[in-house]
């Protein structure tokens, strides 16, 4: 598809293109390039600039990535003007109804939902790779029991790369598939374990007769001494988390893990970068944030305040759980979360102090002409951190539940990466550089006779 295997001049190439090109002209020499446009099955259009650089000598600048497709992909679509998120073409909406956690899983994975027998088997063989290697366990005990679960979390998912760097070939199908289903099955007990060490519980062993949702919920909260048993709600508004964390296309961490996967890194070990890029406050770690800044806010009276100061440009105060990269719209996935939130609180018979907090928080933002005019709506962090505080999760444990849901999507798109036909190339941006220009090395007793003052430099300042 890309041109420069298809044309031999910028000139045939803007004749065969005809109109399923764009020409760009560089008005400082008057040259013109023309690069095709490739269009997906849903979403806009994109221009083909693979072969800018041997066109024209020059790269693209887009810090942040927004205007850039790095990939193409079959698994997930999201139209950020309308609010839809479609995962292999079925809406969250339908699948948060009709599916469970593991016939998302298959589908990310296999592109359909699975027959009976289907689901049945791929249940069977997550389960059986729930347990974790005993050598593993024991690793846990090299952390402080006040470490967050996050950094556990990074650090055990890189180890397994020790665990199954000899029997995970990434060019061979069959291993990709172990690994996938390693991770996949692997990481609710991973998570739980880091909560645990934490709580100086004993880990729990994965029971088989449950299903994902409520083994994890057995491994959170059950202890050896007493049978536990499981609330269906709980089980149920888990799930459904699950579900609308699976996959989001090419956000931070799965743009992270792609990146990567791209230098054929073990699988684990890039599954591991992907859990560090989701921790961050502005990608999974807001859900935490959220609960912690509907804390400080403490009461409604103080809502306008903390307002003010989110639209305050010299005060670092964000509204967390508001605003989206794609999304200029509600967040489907943040329409669902609402009204979970009340069905479960409701069920449960769980009255939060702070729901009414941020339901009036949405209200009076929703309102104001700064988030209405920069497209400022609630996103899926925004509730889930209530109904996990409902269900009985601690709030450091809310990216980790992120991280396990998010796992089958970062996995589907590593496995993407090895059917596609960009697989083997390295993932590797260019740059603006603005350094100095080339000087000579300069002798101790010819360097300026400055005072260390680094932290002027760390603050970014010259
Ligand atoms: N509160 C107040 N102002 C905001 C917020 C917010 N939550 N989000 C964006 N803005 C403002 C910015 O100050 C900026 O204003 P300006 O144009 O006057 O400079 C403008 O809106 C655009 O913001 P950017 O940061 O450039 O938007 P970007 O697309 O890069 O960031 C992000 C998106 C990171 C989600 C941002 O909206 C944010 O920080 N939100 C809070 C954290 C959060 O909830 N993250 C979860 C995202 S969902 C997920 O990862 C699962």
């Amino acid at each position: 598809m890309a041109a420069k295997k298809i044309f031999a001049s910028a000139e045939v190439a803007g004749e065969l293109l005809g109109k399923d090109s764009v020409t760009l002209v560089n008005n400082r020499t008057g040259e013109q390039h023309h690069f095709p446009i490739v269009d997906g099955t849903e979403g806009p259009s994109l221009i083909d600039i693979s072969n800018l650089y041997s066109q024209t000598g020059m790269f693209t600048y887009d810090p942040g990535f927004t205007s850039t497709g790095s990939c193409r992909s079959d698994i997930t679509f999201i139209d950020g003007e309308k609010g839809i998120l479609l995962y292999r073409g079925y809406p969250i909406e339908q699948l948060v109804d009709g599916a469970d956690y593991l016939d998302v899983c298959y589908l990310l994975l296999h592109g359909e939902l699975p027959s009976k027998l289907e689901g049945e088997q791929f249940a069977a063989v997550i389960t059986n790779h729930t347990m974790l290697h005993e050598q593993l366990v024991s690793f846990y005990r090299g952390f402080k029991r006040s470490a967050h679960p996050m950094a556990i979390m990074v650090g055990v998912v890189g180890a397994l790369s020790a665990f199954y760097h000899s029997d995970t070939d990434v060019h061979d199908p069959y291993q990709r598939m172990v690994a996938a289903h390693r991770l996949i099955a692997k990481m609710p007990t991973i998570g739980s374990y880091a909560y645990k060490y934490s709580k100086g519980q004993p880990f729990m062993y994965p029971k088989n007769d449950l299903t994902f949702s409520e083994n994890l919920l057995r491994l959170m909260f059950a202890v050896p001494s007493e049978e536990y048993t499981i609330n269906p709600i709980v089980a149920k508004a888990i799930d459904r988390i699950l579900i609308l964390h699976a996959d989001h296309e090419q956000n931070a961490s799965t743009s992270t893990v792609r990146l990567a996967g791209s230098s054929g890194a073990n699988p684990f070990a890039c599954i591991a970068s992907g859990i560090a890029s989701l921790w961050g406050p502005a990608h999974g770690g807001a859900n935490e944030a959220v609960l912690n800044m509907l804390h400080e806010i403490g009461s409604v009276e103080n809502i306008p305040k903390f307002v003010a100061r989110a639209k305050d440009k010299d005060d670092k105060f964000r509204l967390m759980g508001f605003g989206h990269r794609v999304y200029k719209n509600y967040d489907p996935r943040a329409t669902i979360m609402r009204q979970s939130c009340h069905e479960v609180l409701d069920e449960l018979g769980v009255s939060d102090p702070l729901l009414p907090i941020a339901l009036e928080l949405e209200k009076i933002a929703l309102k104001d002409s700064y988030f209405i005019e920069k497209k400022l709506y609630p996103n899926v962090d925004f509730y889930s951190g209530i109904i996990l505080r409902a269900t009985g999760f601690p709030v450091p444990m809310f990216t980790v539940l992120f991280a396990i849901a998010r796992t089958v999507g970062w996995v589907a798109h590593w496995k993407e990466m090895y059917s596609g036909d960009e697989t083997q190339r390295i993932g590797r941006p260019r740059q603006l550089y603005t350094g100095a220009r080339r000087r000579d090395f300069q002798q101790l007793e010819i360097r300026k006779n400055r005072s260390p003052n680094w932290l002027r430099l760390w603050a970014g300042k010259k």
